[in-house]
């Protein structure tokens, strides 16, 4: 199984708590990070797009980096490890994307792919006066379907005459194409995303569901299945999880309480009126699930919570659901966590053996974990 970061783009990484750790993103926390996950053997990193935030006492996500900016600062002090960013398509011409997609690529020298997202909450964009209106909705992945098309011809040719709803080509031009088959995440989970990434994509990302129940997701990865099924392209799955490990289950079950217990009741209210307010396109799943208010402390994220053997053996049983290639992970404390997963969690992994990291004795462990 393939593992992936989630970059702690944004303050406080995806915990509204007031008894989270609380911290500002800035590029050398966002470089500490991916160094440790890149000596460890991590297969990629990948950052998001959030322009508002939700506000609360935690001030959750009102401090955001940009994620392609991001990304190449991050190309050029990593040697290995693979790097995604996302692109805002609303507000970033494909044209312009694809131009700054074959620069990461220079800089990486090829180890640079895009997330697309269309954008779900309004705010993010109505503040810059960008939003189309809430018919976009109902026709945000017709719009990405253009958008991509523009992307491939120019990545793929270098030229493109492509004439759409949405976008209009005159002889556009690309130089230098990337060195590399430039991959492509979608995150979308409903029909119209799903379809979007049967079609188009690389790779499906979508929410883990629940506490410690690891194969919840599976309806998701069986979705992509048989939307696949219809265009007969190679998709894959990735699963999104918040990981809480520590010695016991006893302690890591006790910081998951704890960060419940300080909840931003006023960031995770903010939180269910965006996801509210898309009642066009059939957007169920991950965006209604982040604002469940059962346990909208970490966006209801799908969490693995326990000592670091249970977390290596719930991560294993991700593994197993057919169609699944990868887990992106996220942490409570991300230098801790990241530092946890190599040393700890890895090396008990069935599904990682193929990962050349060096199992540590215990007591080099925590060594390094206490550095
Ligand atoms: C791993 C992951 C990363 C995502 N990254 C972003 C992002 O950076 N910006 C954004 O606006 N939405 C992001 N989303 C939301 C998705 O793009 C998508 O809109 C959402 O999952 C709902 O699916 P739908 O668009 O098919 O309704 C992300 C979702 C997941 C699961």
């Amino acid at each position: 199984m393939n593992v992936g970061i989630f970059i702690p783009i944004g303050n406080n990484g995806w915990l509204l708590s007031e008894n989270a750790p609380q911290y500002k993103p800035s590029f050398e926390l966002n470089k500490e990070i991916t160094l440790a996950a890149e000596r460890y053997g991590v297969d990629f990193v990948l950052s998001m797009i959030k322009l508002r935030g939700f506000g609360g006492k935690t001030e959750f996500w009102d401090h955001n980096l940009e994620s392609f900016t991001l990304m190449a600062g991050l190309a050029a002090v990593t040697t290995k490890i693979k790097l995604f960013a996302t692109a805002a398509s609303l507000v970033m011409p494909p044209a312009i994307v694809a131009r700054m997609a074959s620069t990461i690529d220079s800089i990486s020298n090829g180890r640079f792919g895009l997330n697309l997202v269309t954008g779900w909450q309004r705010p993010e964009y109505s503040q810059m006066g960008m939003w189309p209106g809430d018919q976009f909705f109902g026709t945000r992945y017709q719009y990405l379907s253009e958008y991509i098309q523009v992307l491939r011809e120019l990545w793929g040719k270098g030229q493109s005459d492509f004439k759409g709803d949405h976008f209009q080509m005159d002889d556009c031009r690309l130089s230098p194409q990337p060195q590399a088959d430039m991959k492509v995440i979608c995150a979308g989970q409903s029909d119209a995303g799903m379809d979007f990434s049967a079609k188009y994509a690389d790779y499906n990302f979508c929410f883990g569901k629940g506490v410690n129940t690891p194969k919840a997701f599976a309806p998701a990865a069986e979705k992509l299945i048989e939307a696949t099924r219809k265009t007969g392209r190679h998709v894959t799955t990735y699963v999104l999880m918040m990981v809480i490990a520590d010695e016991t289950d006893e302690a890591a079950r006790a910081k998951w309480e704890h960060y419940k217990a300080g909840a931003d009741h006023e960031a995770i209210a903010w939180l269910g009126q965006q996801g509210a307010a898309d009642t066009r396109s059939g957007a169920d799943t991950n965006v209604r699930q982040m604002a469940d208010p059962t346990s909208a402390v970490n966006i209801n994220m799908g969490t693995l919570v326990g000592s670091y053997a249970t977390v290596a053996r719930l991560l294993d049983e991700m593994a197993e659901v057919p169609g699944t290639e990868g887990v992106l992970l996220t942490f409570d404390d991300f230098v801790q966590g990241v530092a946890a997963f190599g040393e700890r969690i890895q090396p008990l992994m069935k599904s990682r053996v193929h990962v050349q990291s060096p199992v540590p004795s215990q007591a080099e462990a925590e060594q390094r974990l206490a550095a």
